[in-house]
């Protein structure tokens, strides 16, 4: 066949007049082909708000605008808007600032106060706002209701609007009756997307992870479907050497699923919101779990990496997120399950489960606390070094973070502090007034302490040459509280080694 056209094309540009005819063919039928190309690219090119530019939702903007999509990033809080108009997120995220410059300077990322510059003209709305924890524990969704008023009113028919915010089973249908109440006119969609990404590895989670997609309109689920679709595309060609230094930790060695199709959840809309509270607690369950054995570890001598190995090896089991320490924070773990809680009492149900998944997490600190007095006696007065503020490592975020409650804790009993962590120095300075010593590095806050404690298991602190730690210490104790260091190592350097369930 190619041979057969490779003859025809010489012998037709042996003749000159030809030639011309049959370039000017081949001219037309190319132009013709780019524009239908365009054309289709243009059919299928959404234009998408997103409402919220936290951690999941400034990464699910910027991933869709740099698949093919034009995205408004909706926030009532204009410093946001400005930062991410200077190509830039408002918090730690490695990869995610170039991602954001790319599209700010293509124009397909727009970011935006106004309601009515975005919303009239978007055909799918990701809602991505926060749902703080009342005092109660419950969520409240005061943001996810006054996003949606100013969806009822601005948008136009046919709208699929998108929940992406962890919301309480049931949450969806009280605000498609709450929109339809608002404008009765109006004629949409609704789908419950729950986000799975964690902080650290969000580009790298939003390219690889499951999606949950639930409604009771199927044709709105598709739609949702083909956008990841867009995504899964050009994640094809991404360089992840760009994005999470932490994206395969707790996993255990296990390898998520790379074909698209076996990544996607279709379900109803109620499955899909008790999905994402559900995944957040069994998590949290896991780290407890592991945590507990580790304190009973302590006791028999047992080591908890080995047993952890040791169970792990069950598939049925699995080894992720069995890594015991200081236990878990942030700004998901600690609100979904006590929002599970609450609203299962709501439906008389009692997650015994979860309470007591919560009160082992409580315990982790004084666990710490009480085990470097044992091998420090009194702390009041001992200079104690607490490396790594943020409540995981990979972010500046420090919600929740059992470091910050550790060094309170220590404050508390008269220890004096100095602290250090790669990301979160700027947003700890606002939180201790009450004279913790912010080092400008790791030898800085090392300098001169009688222990050190590994708090968030940063690579920096991994990678550190704790060999010369010994000559800056006044004390030899270096308190592993995440399990993160190779023990032998560290008495190899003439430290002395403590860990969590570690013997
Ligand atoms: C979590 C979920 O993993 C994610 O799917 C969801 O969308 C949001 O909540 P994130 O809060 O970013 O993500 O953190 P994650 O990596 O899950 O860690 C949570 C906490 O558990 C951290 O404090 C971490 O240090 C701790 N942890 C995790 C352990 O102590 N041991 C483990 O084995 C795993």
């Amino acid at each position: 066949m190619s041979s057969a056209f490779l003859v025809a094309s010489c012998i037709l540009f042996s003749d000159p007049s030809l030639t011309s005819c049959v370039q000017y063919v081949f001219g037309l039928y190319t132009t013709l082909n780019l524009i239908s190309i365009w054309c289709i690219n243009a059919m299928q090119m959404k234009t998408i708000t997103i409402i919220g530019t936290g951690y999941v939702g400034i990464t699910t903007a910027t991933v869709l605008a740099n698949s093919g999509h034009k995205v408004f990033a909706l926030d009532v809080d204009e410093s946001k808007i400005k930062t991410i108009k200077s190509g830039k997120a408002h918090f730690f995220e490695k990869g995610l600032d170039d991602l954001i410059s790319r599209a700010i300077n293509s124009g397909s990322l727009i970011p935006t106060t106004s309601y009515e510059e975005s919303i009239p003209e978007s055909e799918v709305i990701f809602s991505c706002v926060g749902t703080p924890d009342r005092e109660d524990g419950s969520p409240n969704l005061d943001y996810i209701f006054a996003a949606a008023e100013g969806v009822a009113e601005h948008s136009k028919d046919g709208v699929i609007i998108t929940q992406k915010s962890t919301v309480p089973v049931g949450t969806g249908k009280e605000l498609i009756k709450f929109i339809k109440n608002k404008n009765p006119k109006l004629k949409f969609s609704y789908v419950s997307n729950p986000e799975f990404l964690r902080e650290g590895s969000a580009v790298y989670d939003t390219f690889n992870d499951r999606m949950v997609v639930g409604s009771d309109d199927n044709g709105a689920v598709e739609t949702v479907v083909n956008l990841y679709k867009d995504v899964h595309e050009f994640a094809k060609g991404f360089d992840f050497s760009k994005v999470s230094d932490y994206a395969a930790e707790y996993s255990g060695g296990q390898e998520k699923a790379k074909d698209f199709e076996s990544r996607v959840i279709r379900t109803n809309l109620k499955s899909a919101e008790l999905i994402k509270v559900s995944a957040n607690a069994f998590l949290a369950l896991k780290i407890s779990f592991a945590n507990n054995v580790a304190q009973l570890c302590d006791k028999t001598g047992a080591n908890v990496d080995a047993v952890m190995d040791g169970i792990g090896a069950d598939s049925r089991i699995g080894r992720a997120f069995l890594y015991a320490g200081l236990g878990w924070g942030g700004g998901c773990f600690p609100k979904d399950v006590s929002g599970m809680i609450t609203v299962a009492e709501d439906h008389n149900v009692d997650m015994k489960v979860m309470k007591a998944a919560v009160e082992v997490n409580a315990e982790m600190v004084g666990f710490v606390v009480e085990k470097l007095r044992s091998k420090i006696g009194d702390l009041k007065d001992k200079k104690i070094a607490v490396m790594g503020l943020s409540f995981k490592p990979g972010t500046s975020d420090i919600r929740n973070s059992q470091s910050v409650k550790l060094v309170n804790e220590l404050i508390k009993l008269g220890a004096k502090i100095s602290s250090f962590d790669p990301q979160a120095m700027a947003e700890v300075k606002e939180k201790f007034d009450n004279g913790v010593e912010l080092a400008g590095g790791i030898d800085d806050a090392i300098d001169g302490v009688d222990a050190v404690v590994i708090a968030t298991e940063w690579k920096e602190f991994r990678e550190y040459d704790w060999g010369s730690a010994g000559k800056l210490m006044k004390g030899d104790l270096l308190f592993d509280a995440r399990n993160c260091l190779d023990p032998e190592m560290v008495e190899n350097v003439g430290l002395r080694y403590v860990g969590v369930g570690r013997n």
